[in-house]
């Protein structure tokens, strides 16, 4: 059951949310499909995007750019780099979701994909996400110079250095030291990597320099650690009815997380003190970072 600083915690994340996940959730539809995609494929894509999801990424990649400048100096809109995240983030869901993988049935509370469609159409779900996120970079940026910076930040992020390698090492498919270094190679790889992408997108588009980018990407590194770390509590501690997903997979699965190898406490120590690491990160922004510091200690407390 929540307790009283958990519901508020959890309303004053989703406050803090809720315009950008508004903004992206009614562009979502539309970008998704066209014409030219079969209606099949089609609502499996929507499936596995249109569900209730945080929308942390997207949310990440504008108040980034937010915390570089007011909107109306803005380089470009962050709006299709957030929509392109978010399209990455849902097809590594479903992918992570697959019988060869964490095999799970429960996804924002619902069947996952593979369940509801079929594992091959599932496989298909996630490559057309993928495929289509990067569509969106390519044609939503009449800047092509824009483009492309933003094409190889998400590539970079998402790809065979960083989402991929961290799953990879997650399925204990490539080689990865014991202890601490083993764990932090693994966490800042399958989750730190896109959000650290989703900060230097929206900083980007806001025209950040290159000090600013860094400040950026490593604010979404270090809450990208804090945040799998607090995932893999929630997966420990957490009801489905509220994490949307089936508890305990974790620790069945033999996975190594911070819950299972350092304990409850000292991963919630672990979870503090990332997050004041990312709100250090912002110094140089002073007062414009606000939004993004309250960000980054509401999910320390989040429970879903
Ligand atoms: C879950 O991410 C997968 C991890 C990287 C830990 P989220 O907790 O952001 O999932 P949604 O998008 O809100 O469902
Ligand atoms: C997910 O980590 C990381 C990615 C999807 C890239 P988990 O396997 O812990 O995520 P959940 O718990 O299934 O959401
Ligand atoms: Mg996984
Ligand atoms: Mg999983
Ligand atoms: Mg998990």
């Amino acid at each position: 059951m929540m307790d009283m600083a958990n519901s508020s915690v959890a309303s004053g994340l989703a406050d803090l949310l809720r315009p950008y996940a508004e903004a992206v959730e009614s562009a979502m539809a539309p970008a998704l499909t066209d014409d030219a995609v079969p209606g099949t494929l089609g609502e499996a894509m929507r499936y596995a995007c249109l569900n209730g999801g945080k929308r942390l990424r997207p949310a990440l990649v504008f108040l980034s750019a937010e915390t570089v400048a007011e909107s109306n100096s803005w380089r470009a809109d962050p709006l299709p780099a957030a929509l392109a995240v978010e399209l990455v983030h849902c097809y590594s869901l479903v992918h992570d979701d697959l019988p060869a993988m964490d095999d799970d049935t429960l996804r924002r509370g619902l069947a996952t994909c593979h369940v509801k469609f079929g594992e091959a159409m599932a496989i298909l779900t996630g490559d057309a996400l993928l495929t289509r996120a990067f569509d969106l970079l390519a044609s939503g940026y009449a800047d092509s110079g824009l483009a492309v910076k933003l094409i190889a930040e998400l590539a970079g992020g998402a790809g065979p250095a960083g989402m991929i390698a961290g799953q990879a090492a997650d399925m204990g498919l490539c080689e990865v030291p014991g202890g601490d270094a083993g764990r932090r190679y693994i966490h800042l790889r399958k989750t730190a990597a896109l959000l650290r992408a989703a900060a230097r997108a929206g900083g980007i588009c806001a025209g950040a320099d290159e000090a600013q980018l860094d400040a950026l990407g490593t604010f979404g590194e270090k809450i990208g650690l804090a945040f799998q770390a607090s995932d893999d509590l929630l997966d420990a501690v957490g009801s489905a009815g509220t994490i949307g997903k089936t508890p305990g997979k974790d620790a069945r699965a033999g996975k190594r997380t911070y819950a299972g190898e350092l304990g409850i406490e000292q991963t919630r120590r672990l979870v503090a003190d990332l997050t004041g690491q990312a709100g250090e990160a912002l110094k140089g922004f002073g007062g414009r970072a606000e939004k993004l510091r309250e960000l980054a200690e509401l999910l320390a407390r989040r429970d879903r």
